[in-house]
């Protein structure tokens, strides 16, 4: 019997513009993601103390958010914490007695991150740890295992993240890069910059590891043409 629906038809190509993905994420977001004061906040707060616009878009803070919920994450780690957006949306996820703890570098953005974390009622679930990232991690038992890690600070020592990450999630655990396709360059011979070679020796390092699986999931929207690199600790 014939079937009542037409078959998908390949779809033409059509190359889009920014302009076009950020349009295409406030439609997404309009039905998904309703308006929330105190993410707002977190983001106009950072703004007006000069920090860098680079934290997660509003559709992968949600990602981030929904992923710690679907494995009930009681433990995580951020490393990068700017003024703390992703980490109010991984916050969020937590049950009452759960923990976060992000690790910056640098004092402002800590201190930009705390008063954001205050404002969104935070401040009791997730700790920010100031000092190279590398460090904080190394200091961390492996004892009290995490569920879910976010890696988001600088690109270069992503494998060094990467490496102590395994050593700190739990078995069935998540660990997510991000930043790793930098709109295709990462992919493309002729390119290469110090953050781009950083994913690469993370790549590299990945190949054939046996301790994770793991898979690149493009993250195309207002932030541009990028991407996370999801693992799930064998
Ligand atoms: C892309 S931003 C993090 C964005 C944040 N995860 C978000 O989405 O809201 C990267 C952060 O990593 C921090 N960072 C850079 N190098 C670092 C290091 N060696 N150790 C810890 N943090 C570092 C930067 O200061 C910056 O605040």
């Amino acid at each position: 019997m014939a079937s009542q629906y037409p078959i998908q038809t390949k779809q033409t190509p059509k190359s889009t513009s920014i302009k076009d993905w950020t349009r295409s994420d406030a439609y997404h977001n309009s039905f998904l993601i309703p308006q929330d004061p105190v993410l707002d906040a977190a983001l106009k707060n950072s703004a007006e103390n000069g920090l860098p616009e680079i934290a997660v878009s509003t559709a992968q803070g949600k990602f981030l958010h929904l992923h710690a919920r679907s494995i009930q994450a009681k433990r995580i780690l951020e490393v990068g914490t700017l003024g703390g957006y992703s980490t109010i949306w991984l916050g969020r996820a937590l049950p009452e007695d759960g923990e976060l703890i992000t690790l910056e570098i640098n004092d402002k953005h800590a201190k930009i991150a705390e008063e954001n974390l205050s404002n969104a009622g935070l401040s009791s679930k997730c700790k920010v740890i100031v000092g190279p990232g590398h460090d904080s991690m190394v200091s961390l038992p492996s004892d009290k295992k995490f569920d879910l890690i976010f890696i988001d600070a600088d690109k270069p020592s992503n494998l060094k993240y990467f490496t102590e990450a395994k050593r700190l999630v739990r078995k069935g655990g998540i660990i997510i890069v991000d930043n790793v396709v930098r709109f295709g360059r990462v992919a493309d011979p002729q390119e290469s910059d110090h953050n781009i070679e950083g994913v690469r020796l993370l790549l590299n390092g990945l190949k054939g590891d046996m301790d994770v699986d793991a898979t690149t999931i493009a993250t195309v929207g207002e932030k541009g043409y990028d991407g996370f690199i999801y693992a799930v600790r064998n």
